[in-house]
């Protein structure tokens, strides 16, 4: 493995939020450190959040593999619970997800595909690990199957990752397909402010959603609001994870 894919453009803490699963505080380019997940549950707030709408887009669309699109891999929550619901559900499904970092899209890969012989340990595969065995509890599914879902997605292109969004909105982002389910879990406007911009998210939204779309994410900001329901979602104020005034939930009728 070259070692540039290994190197690190931030720095990192690792937590263990109040339900006993992991997330990370990153520290960037000078700006306020900012953590992947509420302290109050990583697991349960991507349950709360981006596994109900997992869940709706699964009824929603009962034909086909389930298409999901997935803003921010970070620890990789939403594309476990995406490959675990899809399962359950006894359907295939499609991943495309966005990781700006290359060293979390790196060493992910590097830890779903590594064999239990490989010395190589990257600097969160403990963590991939906890995460793997917090979610596989919780539904009480065979941790390694889980993982072995995802290597297999990754392997035959059902999962892709790319990286930066805002550099795939404009000509070339993946053209041809439609998802049925957004989960859009970037970090906040103050890091990502491109990102949260009604402009960007109504290109982006009328090049990424599917005729029949569920989208969510933990924020809540009138930009937003106003994109959705320009491309002609229902957009719907949910309560927030844990005490959080409001998150977004909305459909495309
Ligand atoms: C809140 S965390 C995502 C947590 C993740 N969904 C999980 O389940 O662990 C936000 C992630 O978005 C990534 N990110 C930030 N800006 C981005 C961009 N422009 N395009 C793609 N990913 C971005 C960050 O590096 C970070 O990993």
């Amino acid at each position: 493995m070259e070692q540039s894919k290994f190197k690190l453009t931030f720095s990192y803490e690792v937590l263990t939020t109040q339900d006993g699963s992991p997330s990370l505080r990153l520290w960037k380019d000078q700006q306020p450190p900012e953590a992947m997940h509420h302290l109050g549950g990583a697991l349960s707030e991507s349950i709360y959040i981006y596994g109900a709408a997992i869940e709706e887009a699964l009824k929603r669309n009962s034909t086909g593999p389930l298409r999901v699109l997935s803003v921010g891999l970070g620890l990789g929550y939403n594309e476990f619970l995406t490959a675990l619901y899809a399962t359950l559900a006894g359907r295939e499904f499609r991943i495309l997800s966005f990781e700006s970092e290359e060293a979390l899209r790196t060493h992910f890969i590097n830890w779903l595909q590594r064999t239990a012989s490989d010395p190589e340990q990257g600097p969160f595969h403990s963590i991939y690990d906890s995460v793997l065995a917090h979610v596989a509890r919780r539904f009480d599914f065979d941790p390694g199957k889980l993982k072995d879902l995802l290597a297999h997605a990754y392997v035959e292109s059902a999962w892709n990752i790319e990286g930066d969004l805002t550099l795939h909105v404009g000509e070339t982002q993946n053209s041809q397909t439609t998802w049925h389910c957004i989960l859009y879990d970037a970090f906040s406007s103050g890091a990502t402010p491109v990102l949260w911009q009604e402009e960007f998210l109504v290109k982006f939204l009328n090049r990424a959603a599917a005729a029949d779309c569920v989208f969510t994410t933990y924020a809540a900001t009138g930009a937003l609001r106003r994109a959705l329901t320009r491309v002609g979602f229902r957009a719907e104020k949910k309560p927030g994870f844990a005490g959080k005034r409001e998150s977004t939930w909305a459909v495309r009728p």
